[in-house]
């Protein structure tokens, strides 16, 4: 791919899934990896630096902008630039619409919703002045699609990719580029939630391809929506989905 080496690149939700598999593979371009995550990073931070990669781990939570701002403002510090953000936390907390609680609309929208917000808005002074900077966020399938028992994580999907046409139709002219990536049923600890009966019967039997993606297939669209290969997409949506439209 061209153009990621010594790329600053900030991956929230970098510490494992989708989110790790894509500190690997921008590692693996010559990037310089934030890992930034709720969750404990280290553990992912070693297996880059083992690779030869620059890597650090910053504890963040999206839901906070504050949080949010001192990630990149770490960043920053460490590297110098932040050239791409990855939104890539998400979280999943499905229920058929009649039972959904509120607490579970209230968590869902807070953290893949309002945290894509906070990490881009916190990200934007820095692109601006560099006039130079590409914004990918993770959508789904869902996004595109909806998904039983996902009334909220559709409405996220959904809402990301609406962010991200307007940053797009925005921020062009500065330079910044903003696209999704709309993984399908992907082989992470998030699908492995679902019951096994309904993945099994309800699910993996209507992927044309006929299996999950692996993590690695959609690491490698954003490695390429990153890179300048993909110079002049912007405002984009890339399926990577097997062919399911479930
Ligand atoms: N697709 C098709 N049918 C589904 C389904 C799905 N995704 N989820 C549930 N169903 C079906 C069940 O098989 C069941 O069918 P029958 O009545 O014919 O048996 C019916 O809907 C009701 O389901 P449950 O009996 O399981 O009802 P429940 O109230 O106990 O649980 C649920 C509901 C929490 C939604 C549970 O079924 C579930 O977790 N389903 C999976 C939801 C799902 O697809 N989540 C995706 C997570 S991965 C992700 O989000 C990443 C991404 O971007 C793709």
């Amino acid at each position: 791919m061209r153009g990621l080496k010594d790329k600053v690149v900030v991956i929230t939700g970098g510490a494992g899934g989708i989110g790790k598999a894509s500190a690997l593979r921008f590692a693996e371009e010559g990037a310089k990896v934030v890992i930034a995550d709720f969750a404990d990073g280290g553990e992912t931070v070693a297996q880059l630096k083992a690779k030869g990669a620059q890597a650090i781990y910053v504890k963040v939570d999206v839901t906070n902008l504050e949080s949010c701002q001192q990630m990149i403002a770490t960043a920053k510090e460490t590297f110098g630039r932040v050239d791409v953000l990855i939104n890539n936390a998400g979280i999943t907390k499905d229920a058929m619409m009649k039972k959904m609680a509120k607490e579970a609309w209230d968590a869902v929208i807070a953290v893949n919703l309002t945290g894509v917000f906070n990490c881009t808005s916190a990200a934007l002074p820095v692109m601006l002045e560099q006039q130079d900077g590409v914004v990918l966020t993770t959508s789904s399938i869902v996004g595109l699609y909806g998904n039983l028992g996902q009334t909220n994580y559709a409405a996220t999907k959904w809402g990301v990719i609406g962010m991200t046409k307007s940053w797009a139709k925005e921020m062009a002219k500065n330079g910044l580029r903003f696209n999704c990536v709309a993984p399908g049923f992907t082989g992470t600890e998030m699908v492995r939630k679902i019951p096994a009966q309904v993945l099994q019967e309800k699910i993996i039997v209507k992927i044309p391809a006929g299996r999950l993606a692996e993590p690695e297939e959609i690491a490698a669209a954003f490695a390429f929506l990153a890179s300048d290969d993909a110079k002049y997409i912007n405002g984009a949506v890339l399926s990577v989905d097997g062919a399911c439209t479930i």
